[in-house]
């Protein structure tokens, strides 16, 4: 039985103060036991300025916790101004980073051919990568949602990597911080394609170890039913990850 993964993606929230907080609050719920059976795997992906003092945070509470960045450059140093690299995020303790997240996409203009140096660097570095895909709402409506996640999978994933340190999340961005979630079927029916897809790339036993999570306006009220569907194996929940007490309802919901 795989284990599923909870991930809480903070984007650019939270004063150290307020980081800290919640640490001690998913301490306090998980001791209240609001998170009984057997644990899902949690992570937390908190702003970059944080990194080094939340690793240490959850290190003093006791909290087996995955401290992750929201993004990482593909070059390991040089004269990228306002860059991190995944050595620098391995560096002060955390085993995790997003890549590709639609944001980053859709906001910052990361074209698809960053993503596979991406991966690259950060499976280099001793990270584990999130690698998120996900189309737009007009590509949907087009009807290329399959060709959208197909170009963006072969994009950042290449059948030399280890994808059983790659996750991959698939985010529609149309569901992104939107309240509109996929439906369990809209779920079920994307996670089943980038199964396939990892399948005809890595060989069908690797695929079937890979994790594939959602993410969407995921809360406490739907993570159950996502995460009940066959190929969903976690969520990636942003605004929902931000207090403690929900995103620890929502990994309550994986068990
Ligand atoms: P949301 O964000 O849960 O607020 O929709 C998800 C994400 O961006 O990872």
């Amino acid at each position: 039985m795989k284990k599923p993964l909870i991930a809480g993606n903070w984007k650019m929230h939270k004063t150290l103060a307020e980081a800290k907080a919640w640490v001690d609050r998913v301490k306090a719920s998980l001791a209240a036991g609001k998170h009984a059976g057997p644990s899902p795997s949690l992570a937390v992906f908190p702003p970059a300025t944080m990194l080094y003092a939340m690793v240490g945070a959850v290190k003093d509470a006791g909290l087996n916790i995955a401290i992750g960045a929201q993004n990482v450059h593909y070059e390991p140093s040089g004269a990228y101004t306002g860059e991190i690299s995944a050595a620098m995020i391995r560096d002060v303790g955390c085993s995790m980073v997003l890549v590709g997240h639609s944001e980053r996409r859709h906001v910052f203009h990361e074209p698809d051919g960053w993503m596979g140096r991406k991966v690259t660097a950060a499976l280099d570095a001793g990270l584990s990568p999130i690698y998120c895909v996900g189309e737009t709402l007009g590509q949907r409506e087009e009807g290329r949602t399959h060709a959208v996640l197909e170009a963006q999978l072969s994009s950042g994933l290449s059948a030399r990597m280890e994808v059983d340190r790659v996750a991959v999340a698939y985010e529609p961005v149309w569901a992104i911080g939107t309240g509109v979630n996929a439906t369990a079927e809209q779920a079920r029916e994307a996670h089943g394609f980038i199964r396939s897809w990892l399948g005809r790339t890595f060989g069908k036993a690797k695929a079937a170890e890979a994790l594939i999570l959602y993410g969407g306006s995921v809360k406490p009220g739907n993570a159950g039913e996502l995460l009940s569907q066959p190929d969903v194996d976690g969520l990636l929940v942003g605004g929902a990850s931000l207090e403690a007490e929900s995103f620890i309802a929502i990994a309550a919901s994986s068990v």
